[in-house]
């Protein structure tokens, strides 16, 4: 019989700690929904010190999700402790995640402190913690660069004083594969005690090494891994649920496995993409959307006579069909309901029916209407409850005339219009947007993309402003990029507005 390795998930705290990656309440409790659903064991649910929108996540996702453990994370700090404890009320398996620094860097320059110091301070911490929970997880943060002696006196003295679970996380994605087995080995070897707790790999991305490591780390006795929908996180991200998942059911020989229900891999890898307005890369493994496109004809013929010779997951174990994606301004609402149930959207009635209207739309000028539409249009809820809204956009350019824009907005009710130039029709439209909005804001970035292929595709953009020192992102989609930009310029100023 397989061990089971858990699978604990962070995408709602590491992972959505990425700017622009935000997610409000009721979309964290989406996303933790269907996490209980792929089968997760622990969901991380934020850091309820860090701000009251954390907290309240936490309480939220708490009320909403039964099976899997629910998690929040702390510093040694007896507040965040506090703060963390109230968070999980209501959890019916609650876990707190604690922890401190243990590298000579972060001792020296982030403590301003000595190795004694901070054992200390971490075995404090976890008994603090234990106080309120029986589940205690310890963090040894910038583990991967920590001296394993050390490290390891760190560990034993926290599983001693409680801790359930000891996370060593490579912080800063530096570790190599080797270097981090082999620091997960050590720990297994030396440290008294070791078989009261469960050894955490918590890997990040910096160097394209995180699976490579997490993998290292369970070859080597760790038993849960920390992971993220995508690989989503901070700088280059943490390590890929789905590839761990996907390795582990693809080589059986390892003798380890997940609980990981890995046909809605492909849905929830969309539905976080869209909500936290982050694009897969179509390269991605697992998730991309070139990961089974076979283009050269050697492949594409060796695949016709037999998918084994080139593909080594059949992708309806992640949960893409080929007969599954496309629906017409035929299709009805039971189709529509059916196939954003397949995304891990239960829409009510009522918005199901908004939803329907807006696909109706999109299907007057878009032939075909793919899963990327239907989260398009299943997340533009959002914008109808901003008090800047777009009424009309008339944009014209061509060759050899001066590109001219004329806009309609709806602010708290009031209409304001006006008309601009620029160099293009998306200049001119935001200079007019300008016109009306009258504040000194900042384009930093912004992006178009397309969302599959064709002239009569959705772009989609992401724009990211600065406005009096703070930055803001937005997002926009539609047919039209002319229009999809000013949406994305209106969202970023609907979240200054309405801060
Ligand atoms: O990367 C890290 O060290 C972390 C800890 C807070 C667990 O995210
Ligand atoms: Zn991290």
């Amino acid at each position: 019989m397989d061990k089971k390795i858990f699978i604990f998930d962070t995408t709602l705290r590491d992972g959505e700690q990425v700017p622009g990656c935000q997610l409000n309440t009721v979309e964290k409790i989406q996303v933790a929904k269907v996490l209980e659903a792929l089968g997760v064991d622990v969901i991380e649910a934020g850091f309820p010190i860090s701000s009251p929108g954390d907290f309240n996540s936490v309480i939220e996702i708490s009320k909403a999700v039964k099976e899997p453990v629910i998690c929040a994370l702390s510093r040694a700090v007896e507040k965040d402790i506090d703060k963390a404890a109230e968070a999980l009320k209501f959890a019916e398996r609650k876990r707190i995640h604690t922890g401190i620094g243990t590298s000579d860097s972060h001792i020296k320059y982030k403590f301003n402190s000595t190795r004694e110091e901070i054992l200390e301070t971490a075995v404090k911490a976890v008994k603090y913690a234990r106080k309120y929970v029986d589940d205690v997880e310890f963090y040894a943060e910038d583990a991967g660069r920590t001296d394993n002696e050390y490290l390891a006196r760190v560990v034993e003295a926290v599983i001693k004083a409680g801790a359930t679970v000891v996370n060593i996380p490579d912080t800063t994605g530096y570790c190599l594969p080797e270097e981090y087995g082999a620091k997960i080995k050590y720990l297994c070897d030396h440290v008294e005690g070791i078989e009261n707790a469960i050894i955490s790999t918590h890997c990040h991305n910096d160097l394209g090494m995180a699976t490579a490591n997490t993998m290292a780390g369970i070859m080597n006795g760790a038993r849960q891994v920390e992971v993220t929908v995508n690989g989503v996180g901070e700088r280059a991200g943490n390590t890929a649920l789905e590839e761990i998942a996907m390795i582990l059911k693809s080589h059986k020989n390892t003798g380890y496995c997940t609980g990981i229900r890995t046909q809605k891999i492909y849905p929830v890898s969309r539905m976080v993409s869209n909500l936290m307005n982050m694009p897969v890369q179509p390269n991605k493994a697992i998730v991309g959307r070139n990961a089974f496109a076979h283009s050269s004809g050697i492949h594409q013929d060796g695949v016709l006579k037999n998918a084994s010779t080139y593909e080594i997951i059949d992708p309806r174990d992640i949960g893409l069909d080929d007969n599954s994606i496309v629906l017409t301004a035929r299709s009805g609402h039971a189709a529509l309901k059916y196939r954003l149930s397949v995304l891990g959207i239960t829409p009510s009635p009522e918005r199901l029916e908004s939803i329907y209207k807006e696909f109706l739309k999109l299907a007057d000028s878009k032939k075909e209407i793919n899963d990327e539409d239907l989260l398009v249009l299943a997340g533009a809820e959002r914008s109808e409850k901003c008090n800047v809204k777009l009424d009309f956009l008339q944009a014209t350019s061509g060759s050899g005339v001066r590109p001219v824009a004329s806009i309609g907005l709806d602010i708290a009710g009031e209409k304001f219009t006006a008309a601009a130039t620029g160099n293009g029709p998306v200049d001119a439209s935001i200079n007019a947007l300008k016109q009306i909005v009258k504040r000194k804001v900042i384009i930093k970035e912004f992006t178009i993309q397309n969302i599959t292929k064709g002239s009569d595709d959705m772009g989609k953009v992401h724009m990211q402003v600065e406005y009096e020192g703070h930055e803001y992102y937005g997002f926009g989609a539609n047919t039209d990029i002319v229009t999809a930009s000013v949406e994305a310029y209106i969202d970023c100023v609907n979240k200054f507005i309405t801060k």
